[in-house]
């Protein structure tokens, strides 16, 4: 992967689009080698992907707009959110999020870049309706280090995605958490929580992370005959 902090575009060669939003800070940090493994299975399955280290774009956190919008609509902060979200992120078909987890959430960075994306899904954009549009109808994963092993301090991010997810109308395919605290120590890890982001990343776009309701048709039997669908990947 070439990592010269210049922002990519998509080949627009046809390929699925897969955006991987990397926020921790360090390059070779735990939640980067997730990241970096959830993408290259996302590759080695055939599709486009972009990574994004979210530290060197992102300057800066969501203002009060009255202040910051111009007067033509734009945000005024000067760094690299705008084309983030314009070009790479509402043009993806599936967005992989890395993190790790600090004081029992999600890096300050990715909070940030999510905060942001408010400023184009506010009225007073001019594109709002294009905006509102195209965000919909992603897929998502979301790749976590940790140095704690314990439930709980992940139910909090888990609860947050799902909730980010069902109001953007995307689907959540999976979570997964290695632990780790020194650089790529995650990789350590005896659960390989890289070769489960590398088939996360890979499957994005099979999983089918079932969410019924009463009312959902569905068969009694699951695994039906046949190809039934990867099931939504949470560890
Ligand atoms: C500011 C800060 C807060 C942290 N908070 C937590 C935490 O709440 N729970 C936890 O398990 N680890 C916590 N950690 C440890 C990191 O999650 C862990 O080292 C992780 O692997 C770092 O990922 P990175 O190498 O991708 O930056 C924290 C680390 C920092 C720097």
């Amino acid at each position: 992967m070439v990592d010269d902090g210049k922002l990519p575009d998509w080949s627009g060669d046809g390929r699925r689009r897969v955006l991987v939003l990397s926020s921790t800070p360090r390059r070779e940090g735990n939640s980067r080698c997730l990241a970096e493994a959830a993408m290259a299975g996302a590759a080695e399955a055939g599709h486009e992907t972009v990574f994004v280290h979210l530290s060197d774009h992102i300057s800066g956190f969501l203002g009060d707009c009255k202040q910051c919008r111009t007067a033509d609509g734009e945000c005024s902060i000067d760094d690299a959110h705008r084309k983030i979200f314009l070009d790479l992120y509402l043009h993806a078909d599936a967005v992989i999020y890395a993190s790790p987890i600090w004081w029992y959430g999600i890096s300050g960075q990715l909070k940030a870049f999510l905060d942001r994306m408010f400023c184009y899904l506010s009225d007073a954009w001019p594109g709002v309706e294009d905006a509102i549009a195209k965000v919909q109808g992603k897929r998502v994963a979301v790749v976590l280090s940790a140095e704690e092993s314990n439930l709980p301090a992940r139910l909090g991010i888990a609860s947050q995605f799902g909730e980010l997810c069902r109001y953007l109308d995307h689907a959540l395919v999976g979570m997964v958490v290695g632990i780790g605290n020194t650089r790529t120590e995650v990789l350590k890890d005896p659960l390989d929580p890289a070769a489960a982001a590398r088939e996360l990343g890979a499957q994005i776009f099979e999983i089918e992370a079932t969410d019924y309701q009463l009312k959902t048709e569905r068969t009694k039997r699951i695994w039906e005959a046949g190809a039934p669908p990867y099931p939504g990947r949470w560890r």
